[in-house]
Order: C-alpha cells, then sequence, then structure tokens
C-alpha cells in the first residue's frame, strides 16, 4: 500500500489563524525550523490508481492539489474512491462538505459517526442533492472489511479511547464507535498499516493493533498534559481533550518505542515543541525511533 501524508497537523494547523505562539511565529516567519503544516489527512491506495482518504481535513481542496495522483483524469471524475472517517471531530470531517459538486461519494464510518454528521444537519443537504450523490459503508468494530471494491486491500475499526466531537458533548450519549483506529492491510504484501490519529490513552485492543502493524501512524498532539495551560493558551490538559501526551515515563511515546513497526506522530498542534526542528523533545524522539510526520511524507509498504 502507498501512503502519501496530505495534513499532519491537529485541528487548527501550522501555523493556526488565530495564534501567536512560539512555533507558530517560527512557522510564519518561514525558517524552516517550524515547517507549516495543514490539518491532519492521509491517502492511500494499493495500485497508484484508486486512492481512499482517511479524513478529510477543512484543507481538502488544497490537499488534492497538492498531489498530483488526487486529480481527475477526464473533465468529470476522481480518483479518490473512498473516504473514512475515524471519528467525527469537524478536523477530520469539514472537508466532506468542501467535495459538493455533484460527485458520488463513498464514506466509511461507524454508525455513531454517520448519525453525528448527518442527524439534524441542514448543511448536510448539501450532499443530498441526487439520489446516491454519498453511499455510507458502516465500519464496525473489529471485523476486517473490504475497502474499495478491488480486493487489494481491507480495513479494519478498532474501538479506541476517545470521545463525541466536542459540537455533540452531551447532546448524545458516548459510544465505543464514537472514536477509532484503523488497521488497512495490503492483501498483496501482506503488510499492515496502523492509523491512530486520536487515542485519549491507552487499551489492549490498540496493544494489539499497533504491535501487529508494519506502520502506525499516531496521536502527536501534545507533548505534555499541561501544554496549553502552561502557555496561557488553554484551559484544559490534553487527557480532558481525549489526547494521549507523548512525553513523561507514562506517555505515549513510551509506549510507542517499545513497538517493532515504523512509528509515525501525526495530527500535531501547533504549541507542540516536538515541531523545532532540534529541540529536546524532538531528539528524544528520534533517539527513540520515532518520526514526526510532515505534509507530503511518503512510504509504501
Ligand atoms: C481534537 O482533536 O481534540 C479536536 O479536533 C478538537 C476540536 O474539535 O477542536
Ligand atoms: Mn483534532
Ligand atoms: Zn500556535
Amino acid at each position: 500500500v502507498k501512503v502519501r501524508v496530505l495534513g499532519s497537523a491537529a485541528g487548527g494547523g501550522v501555523p493556526q489563524w488565530n495564534c501567536g505562539c512560539e512555533n507558530c511565529r517560527e512557522a510564519r516567519r518561514g525558517t524552516g525550523v517550524v515547517r507549516p503544516r495543514t490539518q491532519e489527512s492521509l491517502a492511500i491506495s494499493a495500485d497508484g490508481a484508486a486512492w481512499f482518504l482517511l479524513n478529510v481535513s477543512p484543507e481538502i481542496r488544497a490537499q488534492i492539489e497538492s498531489f498530483p495522483p488526487l486529480t481527475p483524469r477526464e473533465p468529470r471524475h476522481s480518483p479518490i474512491a473512498g473516504l473514512v472517517l475515524t471519528n467525527g471531530d469537524l478536523d477530520h470531517c469539514l472537508g466532506l462538505l468542501s467535495l459538493r459538486e455533484s460527485h458520488p461519494l463513498t464514506v466509511y464510518a461507524t454508525e455513531s459517526v454517520r448519525a453525528g454528521f448527518t442527524a439534524g444537519n441542514v448543511l448536510y443537504r448539501t450532499l443530498e442533492r441526487f439520489e446516491g450523490q454519498v453511499t455510507w459503508r458502516t465500519l464496525a468494530v473489529e471485523r476486517e472489511q473490504p475497502l474499495g471494491d478491488s480486493g487489494l486491500l481491507t480495513i479494519t475499526a478498532i474501538a479506541t479511547p476517545g470521545n463525541l466531537p466536542l459540537h455533540l458533548k452531551s447532546l448524545r450519549a458516548p459510544s465505543p464507535e464514537d472514536n477509532i483506529g484503523l488497521v488497512v492491510r495490503d492483501a498483496r504484501s501482506g503488510k499492515r498499516l496502523a492509523y491512530f490519529s486520536g487515542v485519549a490513552g491507552p487499551s489492549p485492543a490498540l496493544a494489539r493493533a499497533v504491535a501487529e502493524a508494519d506502520a502506525v501512524f499516531f496521536d502527536g498532539t501534545f507533548w505534555t498534559s499541561d501544554e496549553l495551560i502552561a502557555l496561557g493558551l488553554g484551559t484544559r490538559r490534553a487527557e480532558e481533550m481525549s489526547h494521549w501526551p507523548l512525553g513523561g515515563p507514562e506517555g505515549s511515546a513510551a509506549f510507542l518505542a517499545r513497538q517493532r513497526g515504523r512509528k509515525i506522530l501525526i495530527h500535531i498542534n501547533n504549541t507542540n515543541p516536538i515541531l523545532r526542528e532540534g529541540s529536546a523533545e524532538r531528539r528524544a524522539l528520534e533517539a527513540a525511533g520515532i518520526e514526526v510526520a510532515a505534509d507530503g511524507l511518503e512510504l509504501a509498504l
């Protein structure tokens, strides 16, 4: 399976429009010390012809144009064969509404994420302009199912510690299907790609999926639990925002360092010191064999 990182930042991106933190200012200076990043999304393909996007960011239009294999081959066409949502957070779904130019879409999501996006959402009507504009394919947790029709890829949803999106909290009861990770298996190579971009903390199912993966993209949102508080930029701890911090003996970096496959951090918040080339935190990751995704990173499994 071929993989291209379309976006590697958490919601807001790097720099974030209303943020003047050290990292965002450095990104605007254009020195390369902190590279600008768009919001998290991955493109994957078994054959280089049909592509699937894992999460659909608000920056989808520019992300498609940044990668020629995702652009049309005919006057009306898209190589994008399907879109997969891991939760209902706006940085993961808002881009769907930007794909509204009367093109049929296939969207893979759990029933909870589908309902959270469609129910009572008057803007969703823009994707109901004609019969069959959106075909939903239901992801059931722990069930391997085909991704696309070629038989080349399968996908398995893994229930992952997380949360309802902010705009749905208190509106509905939480479910294990609100937040998932993905395991994509290439039928020909037998290789497994794990994708866990939102992880509130450890779990046995997560540990199993990551241990079996040849490469994992993992939640790199925050280095410390009080990152936003210490910078005076927010009041909530990482765990309250359902993100497992990287640093410290109980951090996710220590967990990842023990895994055999390639480990790549994604969904990185603009405040995170790992964004700064040469920082102590970045060097600690490098020493542990953990990579920091940047937009445009490619790999093949
Ligand atoms: C998150 O990753 O915690 C969410 O994207 C936050 C948000 O929706 O602003
Ligand atoms: Mn997010
Ligand atoms: Zn910032």
